[in-house]
């Protein structure tokens, strides 16, 4: 395989501050799955984006599908986000009291959100699920859960050398998504003590034909267990209300963050009213819980999809990257595949042996990035993605997967 280049890329700059980065922050930055890996390649810091385009520091330009890996959904720089934060900022971030756009957003999300009889706010995916699991533990005051996919850091599952107690890892145990079976034997035995399901669809698996959902739904309500979804990824990308709206199988608790603010943070859990209202009794409480630019950016949000047509431009979108891609995996005889629905199509290298799967999927990557496409292994599409910005990274692909096959 080659990595030559076709023109001149150069991320160096980039990879002299991460060196710096690496000695002065652990792990070298915040969030695991940024780390640049790619050296020479790919880059380590970007410092500007608008629409669907990003630079980094060396001044490179990348059509982006990482979208901060599924928070920008409108696109960087939007305006009427940009403008609603702009207009919040001129009258102050957070307040000692609770700020009426906490009521306006909530107003919305009611009516979009299935599952949601009340909503309350949090600042980040992980931490909304934690909120919902306590309160399924609250409520039912059963110690065990099962869950499917990840729901951020601090609901991890463990070891003791993970920085987990055994006498905690052995209350949750994690299954598979779309193996019923393994979830029915586990419920048959263990429905007395345990307080939920909760489920982050996989977005390889998850599709037309796909009938899981509807299936936990009715096996939680027979062994009388709550059922939690975990919205973070599919919420405002599938449809506003997420699976839950997809499927018409409808939870009893679900969170929602990725995609709900155009990248501010803020998260949001919500469900049955009976089981929220446990909030004060769990203590669920944080101090930058509803600041007001992340509402304002998140009210802004939501209009624009309920007035734009925001679903159906990632699935139409999407759709035409997720066909362009497996067209050019096969005019290029590469052993891979986008899988899934379209508004989060995952990417996946069959090559059998591991260690030449993993070679694949770096040179492919190298070259997406040195043709001016920034990947991660799921596409995210977002609202400022145009018809011809699909067909240029068509083109930048085409051309990368040259590289990568060419003698
Ligand atoms: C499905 C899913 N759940 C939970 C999380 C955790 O969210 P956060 O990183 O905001 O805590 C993520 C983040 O990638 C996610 O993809």
């Amino acid at each position: 395989m080659s990595i030559e280049t076709s023109h001149p890329h150069s991320v160096e700059e980039s990879w002299q501050l991460w060196r710096e980065a690496e000695k002065l922050i652990a792990a070298g930055t915040g969030t695991l799955s940024k780390r640049p890996t790619l050296e020479g390649d790919e880059p380590a810091y970007i410092v500007r984006g608008r629409g669907c385009r990003v630079w980094d520091l060396d001044g490179n330009e990348y059509i982006d599908y990482r979208n901060s890996l599924g928070p920008i959904t409108l696109g960087y720089c939007y305006p009427a986000v940009d403008e609603a934060i702009r207009q919040q900022l001129a009258n102050g971030i957070i307040f000692g009291h609770p700020h009426p756009l906490e009521v306006e957003l909530a107003r919305e999300l009611v009516q979009v959100i299935p599952c949601a009889e009340k909503v309350r706010f949090l600042k980040t995916g992980g931490e909304a699920m934690a909120a919902c699991i306590r309160l399924a533990r609250a409520y039912t005051q059963r110690p065990r859960l099962v869950t499917c996919g990840y729901h951020g850091w601090i609901n991890r599952d463990g070891t003791p050398d993970t920085g987990l107690p055994e006498a905690v890892s052995a209350l949750q145990t994690s299954l598979p998504y779309g193996d019923l079976d393994a979830f029915a034997e586990y419920l048959q035995s263990h429905a007395d003590e345990t307080a939920a399901v909760s489920i982050a669809a996989a977005y390889g698996k998850i599709g037309p034909e796909d009938d899981f959902l509807p299936k936990i739904r009715a096996l939680t309500e027979e062994h009388g267990v709550l059922l939690l979804y975990d919205e973070i990824v599919t919420g405002f990308r599938i449809r506003m209300g997420g699976m839950q709206e997809y499927t018409g199988a409808v939870p009893d608790l679900a969170t929602f963050a990725k995609g709900m603010a155009n990248g501010m943070p803020l998260s949001c859990y919500c469900g049955r009213a009976d089981i929220m209202d446990l909030v004060p009794r769990a203590g669920i409480s944080s101090t930058y819980s509803g600041d007001a630019l992340s509402l304002a950016a998140s009210l802004a949000t939501v209009r624009e999809y309920r007035t734009k047509g925001v679903i159906d431009h990632l699935w139409t979108r999407g759709e035409e990257l997720m066909t362009g891609m497996n067209e050019l995996f096969e005019k290029h005889g590469l052993d891979c595949r986008v899988v899934g629905l379209p508004p989060c199509p995952s990417i996946g290298v069959h090559v059998p042996d591991p260690v030449a799967r993993r070679n694949t999927q770096q040179e492919l990557w190298r070259a997406f990035y040195r043709n001016g496409v920034s990947l991660y292994t799921v596409a995210y599409v977002n609202f400022s993605h145009s018809a011809d910005d699909i067909a240029e990274t068509l083109e930048r692909m085409d051309r990368a997967m040259a590289e990568v096959v060419a003698p």
